[in-house]
């Protein structure tokens, strides 16, 4: 109820009265009143005045549902969204809730047991990142899931540049780095039988606002506040990522991943570096050459070239972090 009238707010350019949402919503016009009280509480700043009714002035920093889906144009990815003010981790509840259609996206304020990949940990505090979670039912081959990583890495690039003008850069295979360190992580969790998926989670994290990162992380993690010296729109930003995914989404489903290839090599920080592979506990060196069709990275070790899927590899320049 909440969100609706939140909806009804946001769509009246003035005053809007109890009595007139009252009837659009078919609830009395005290309950509205109790709805406009916790959206205050909220910190909505909504002004009411006699005769006239309310007025929505401000909106708070909050990456609610109801702000998420607030003029975000796509047609399936968020349509649907799940808010958590604090969870362990919307990837945890994108699985457990993996009834629901197709596209929902889980997002929260805060993240307590964040995952990341091959079993690392992810920090997300409150009010400062966008973590979100994309439930996906592809009429994929599981094979092929790797590359909707890929996607995603490329949205979330897409995006920081548009809505920041920042040079975000991808490492390969979907890590987004800012000058060097990392300012996204995506996990992208399958469930599948043989030859059928059954549903995708895509996790997405991206530190926006971060200020600070403590002890080791300090050294590969960076946020946009920290890179560009403001505050950036965390709304716009994750409104973006998901704009940007349902575009490339539709067209990988269509045609593969040949179409975005050139786009995503061009934003690969990942190529003509020398790199260490690590694999199943073991370290190799290599030099990065090129990306191919299906997304894998083609390596050269002493001119043999090699091609090595996302999955359970590491990969990290020889100089540092990306
Ligand atoms: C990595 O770089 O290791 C992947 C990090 C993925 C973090 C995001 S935050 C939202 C979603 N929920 C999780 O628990 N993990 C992903």
């Amino acid at each position: 109820m909440r969100e609706k009238i939140l909806k009804i707010l946001k769509s009246s350019s003035g005053y809007i009265s109890g009595e007139t949402i009252s009837s659009q919503l078919g609830v009395s016009r005290a309950a509205i009143w109790k709805h406009i009280k916790a959206l205050r509480e909220d910190g909505y700043e909504i002004e009411s005045v006699t005769n006239k009714g309310y007025r929505l002035t401000k909106s708070p920093d909050r990456l609610t549902a109801a702000e998420l889906s607030d003029g975000l144009s796509t047609s399936l990815i968020g349509q649907h969204a799940v808010f958590f003010e604090e969870t362990d981790s919307t990837n945890i509840q994108a699985k457990r809730f993996s009834e629901q259609p197709d596209g929902t996206v889980f997002v929260t304020e805060c993240q307590t047991g964040g995952k990341g990949r091959l079993g690392r940990s992810w920090f997300g505090p409150p009010g400062v990142g966008v973590w979100m979670s994309l439930l996906l039912k592809p009429s994929l081959a599981p094979e092929d899931v790797p590359q909707l990583t890929l996607i995603a890495g490329l949205a979330v690039c897409r995006a920081v540049r548009t809505v920041s003008h920042l040079p975000a850069m991808i490492k390969w295979p979907n890590d987004v780095i800012l000058n060097g360190k990392k300012i996204c992580g995506i996990l992208t969790e399958l469930s599948a039988e043989m030859e059928q998926v059954n549903f995708v989670v895509c996790g997405i994290g991206v530190n926006v606002n971060t200020e600070g990162f403590g002890g080791e992380l300090s050294k590969k993690a960076t946020s946009l506040l920290i890179e560009s010296g403001t505050p950036q729109d965390r709304k716009a930003i994750a409104q973006s990522v998901l704009t940007e995914f349902e575009a490339l989404y539709r067209l990988f489903l269509k045609e593969g991943f040949s179409p975005l290839l050139p786009e995503y090599k061009s934003f690969c920080a990942t190529l003509g570096k020398d790199v260490t592979i690590s694999r199943a506990g073991k370290e190799e060196s290599a030099r990065a050459v090129d990306i191919d069709s299906s997304g894998c990275l083609v390596i050269d070790q002493s001119g043999t070239r090699t091609s090595i899927q996302s999955g359970e590899v590491s990969v990290r320049g020889i100089y540092g972090y990306a």
